[in-house]
This record gives C-alpha cells, structure tokens and sequence, in this order.
C-alpha cells in the first residue's frame, strides 16, 4: 500500500495547512500547534536566545515588562490560546491566527476590534536573519507583548479608526477615479506612518533612545544597528516629515523616528486622524509604498458599502 505522506511543520513557504487554507479563501484559521516539526521549535528557540540580551540593552521597559507577563516560552513556539489568555485581561488584545496577508481596511478594522493578524509560520531556519514577511517570531515576539501596553494598544485602536475616517472621508465622492486616488495618498500616508512607528519607531527612554518597533526588536542584527550605527540618522518624529518620507525595504532603515512616550504616540495618532479629516493625507509624496490594488480594494469595498 503507498503511503500517505502527512505534511509536517509550519515553515514559512513550505505549510501546506496554511497554504490551503489561504487557496480556499480562508483568512482567520486555527493554530494547529501538533503542526509544528521539532525543527520549527529549535528555530524559536534559537531566535530567542539570540536576541535576548539585545532585547535588555536596547528595548523599551515595556517591552521587556510584556514578555514576563505574557510568559513567553524561550524554547518553543507559543501558544496564541497561552498569550491571549495573559493579554486580554490587560488590554483586551487578541492574537487572531491568520493563514497571510491580511489586506489594509480588514487589517486596520481588526486592530480597532482589539485583534491583531498574527502569522503562525516561522522562518526556515536557513533564513534566520532576514525573511521580507513576517513569521510568528515577528509578530508574537515582536508585536505582542507591546500590546500589554495600556497606551499602545490604544494608539493600535486609533490606527484602526483612522481607517474608517478614510473610509467616511471618501464615501461622498461619486467619481471612482478621484476616491482611488485620494485612498491610495491616504492609504500611502498611513502606511508610513505605521512603519515608522509600530514596525520601526524609537523611544527616548530614561537611559537613551530604545526601540519600541516589532520590525526593529525582531531583528537581532537591525536593533543594534537602529541604535548605534552613525549610519542611522534619528530625529523627533513630525507627522509632515513621515507621512511624506518614502519607506525603504529590504536593507536597514537608514532614517527613524523617535517618540517621546507612547502618550506621545497616541496624540500623534489622534492628530495624523484630524490632518485626514482636513485633507491635508489627500497629497503626499509619490514613492514607496507601493499600494498593493487589495489593499486599495479593501478600502473601496468598504467606502462603496456606506
Ligand atoms: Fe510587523
């Protein structure tokens, strides 16, 4: 009798779980933890120690207070059941299994719902370094446990209302050419502005600047770099200069952004929400990102259903 051959392990590009379930249309799946191979949980354990004693110099104290109270395993992938069962009680954040990319307004709206989009792949383990998208050393190591942050997790909800404005914002217009536009200068400066300070942002902190950005503390050779290397330059943030500054992948960031408190970040949240309500996101810059047509659809799909 031939034999079936049980697909193992969650690696990222090679998951056939989750690969069916993307096929099949099925955003939000289950983390079917037996899924995952001995080598997937050697390859967690190896990115946390790694990166650890970089996590006590150069992350911000919250942070490093999140890991401890959501129990973060340093020797296998977590369970998102464990983390949310910590986190929800704090913030009534979730970690939401997803089987990929989870298009702009869907992403937004689940951060206002208190979910966030959470990959449950990991990297393989010749690709320790870099991987362009994110696995779930990125998303729960790196995001998660700043969602046990009163003050960050609300700045996450205000992202996800931004989207709606936009939304409300372009509704009214009856030429889909000029709503495409707008949304795409819109979705464009959001985006940057996201990248600069959930995936990439800095901190003044009581002993200089850290990093509170997943992308920056996922990263064991970035988040060094971020801070020490002349070759960053960093500078307070200003709404103008970040919603118009094109945001470079693929290499380190040379140019970041520092906030003063995650307060601080929420005001500036609030305030990048009043610029759009005055249409002052209507027309930035040309240039990275590229504003992927799902991403686009999922606000259109949204303005033409109010
Ligand atoms: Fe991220």
């Amino acid at each position: 009798m031939p034999q079936t051959l049980v697909p193992q392990g969650l690696t990222t590009g090679h998951a056939p779980f989750v690969e069916e379930a993307r096929d099949r249309g099925e955003l939000y799946i289950s983390q079917v933890y037996e899924l995952y191979s001995k080598e997937n949980h050697e390859v967690w354990r190896q990115l946390y120690q790694r990166i650890r004693p970089r996590w006590e110099r150069y992350a911000n104290d919250h942070f490093l207070r999140g890991i401890q109270a959501l129990n973060l395993p340093s020797d296998r992938i977590p369970r998102l059941s464990e983390i949310n069962l910590k986190l929800q009680p704090l913030t009534g954040f979730q970690a939401k299994a997803v089987s990929g990319y989870v298009p702009g307004f869907l992403f937004f709206d689940c951060l206002r719902r208190r979910e966030f989009p959470t990959t449950i792949t990991i990297r393989p383990a010749d690709k320790m370094d870099y991987l362009p998208e994110p696995d779930i050393f990125h998303d729960t190591a790196g995001h998660v446990p700043m969602h046990t942050e009163r003050a960050f997790a609300d700045t996450l909800v205000r992202f996800g209302d931004c989207a709606h404005t936009a939304v409300e914002m372009t509704a009214h217009l009856r030429d889909p050419k000029e709503r495409a536009r707008r949304l795409t200068n819109i979705i464009r400066a959001m985006s940057r502005f996201f990248w600069f300070t959930v995936e990439f942002g800095l901190m003044r902190g009581p002993h200089g600047t850290c990093a509170y950005g997943s992308g920056l503390l996922s990263s064991y050779g970035e988040l060094e770099h971020a801070i020490e290397s002349d070759e960053v330059g960093r500078y307070p943030l200003q709404i103008e200069w970040v919603i118009n500054q094109g945001a470079e992948i693929d290499h380190y960031q040379p140019l970041l952004f520092i906030v003063d408190s995650f307060e601080h970040l929420f005001d500036l949240v609030d305030q990048l929400e009043r610029w759009m309500r005055a249409g002052k996101l209507n027309n930035v810059a040309p240039g990275l990102p590229e504003i992927p047509e799902r991403d686009l659809r999922s606000f259109m799909d949204a303005a033409e259903s109010v």
